[in-house]
C-alpha cells in the first residue's frame, strides 16, 4: 500500500505521518530530508548554489539512507539533526528546484518504498513520485498557522529562529515549492483537500485513517 502526502511547509505532514505509520504499521519516508542531505551536503562542500553542475555531481554521489526511526544517515554519518538547521532550511528549495537532483532523489525515494507498505510525505510524491498511490492527501494551512506551529516545533528541538525569520522563510518556500519547473506542489482533482488550520494533529490523523479505512467519503 502507498499513501502519499503533499502540502505546504509546516502543514503538519510530518507529525501527521509518523502518527499514521504507526498506527497502521507503515514505513514512514520523509522525502525532504533527502532533499536536505543534499542541501547540506553542498553546504559542507563549500559550493555555491549557483554551480549547478557541481551540485548535480554531488548529489549522484551521495549516500542517504533512513532507518525506521526516521534517522537520516548521509554518507555513514548520522544528520538527523544538521539537516534541520537554518543554513540547511534557507538553501533546501533552491536546492530542490534543480531539475537533475529530483531526477537522482526521486529514483532514490521510489527504491526506497520498493516493496514496501509505505506512507511518504513531500510536495509532488501525488504528482510525481507515486501518481498512482493508492490514497493521496493534500494536507493545508495558512501561513501564520504553519508559522506558528514550526516555531513550537524549532523550540522544542532548541532551533533558535524567531517566529518573523520563520514566517519569511515558509512565504519564501511556498513561493519556490509551487513555482517549480519540474515536482511544484500543486493541487489536482483526485488528492482529498484538508485544511488543517482550525483542526489539532489527532483530528487530521483520524481523518486521514478515517478516508483509509473506508469510514469517511472522499
Ligand atoms: O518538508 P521539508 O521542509 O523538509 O522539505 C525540504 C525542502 O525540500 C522544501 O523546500 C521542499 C523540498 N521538497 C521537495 O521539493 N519535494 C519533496 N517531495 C519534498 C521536499
Amino acid at each position: 500500500m502507498i499513501i502519499a502526502i503533499d502540502g505546504p511547509a509546516g502543514s503538519g505532514k510530518g507529525t501527521i505521518t509518523d502518527i499514521i505509520a504507526k498506527k497502521l504499521n507503515l514505513v514512514n519516508i520523509d522525502t525532504g530530508a533527502t532533499y536536505r542531505c543534499i542541501a547540506l551536503a553542498t553546504l559542507k562542500n563549500n559550493i555555491k548554489l549557483d554551480e549547478k553542475d557541481k551540485i548535480i555531481e554531488l548529489a549522484k554521489k551521495q549516500e542517504i539512507i533512513m532507518d525506521e526511526n526516521k534517522n537520516v544517515f548521509l554518507n555513514g554519518k548520522d544528520v538527523t539533526k544538521e539537516i534541520r538547521t537554518k543554513e540547511v532550511t534557507k538553501i533546501v528549495s533552491q536546492i530542490s528546484s534543480i531539475v537533475e537532483v529530483r531526477k537522482i532523489l526521486v529514483d532514490l525515494q521510489r527504491n526506497m518504498a520498493n516493496g514496501k507498505n509505505v506512507i511518504l510525505e513531500g510536495r509532488d510524491i501525488t504528482t510525481v513520485v507515486f501518481p498512482n498511490a493508492d490514497y493521496k492527501f493534500y494536507l493545508d494551512a495558512t501561513a501564520d498557522v504553519r508559522a506558528m506551529r514550526r516555531f513550537k516545533q524549532n523550540k522544542e528541538q532548541n532551533i533558535d529562529m524567531t517566529l518573523k525569520e520563520i514566517k519569511e522563510n515558509i512565504e519564501k518556500r511556498d513561493y519556490n515549492d509551487m513555482h517549480k519547473p519540474v515536482g511544484a506542489l500543486r493541487r489536482t482533482e483526485d488528492q482529498i483537500y484538508i485544511d488543517s488550520t482550525n483542526m489539532t494533529i489527532d483530528e487530521v490523523a483520524k481523518k486521514i485513517i478515517g478516508y483509509i479505512r473506508g469510514d469517511e467519503e472522499k
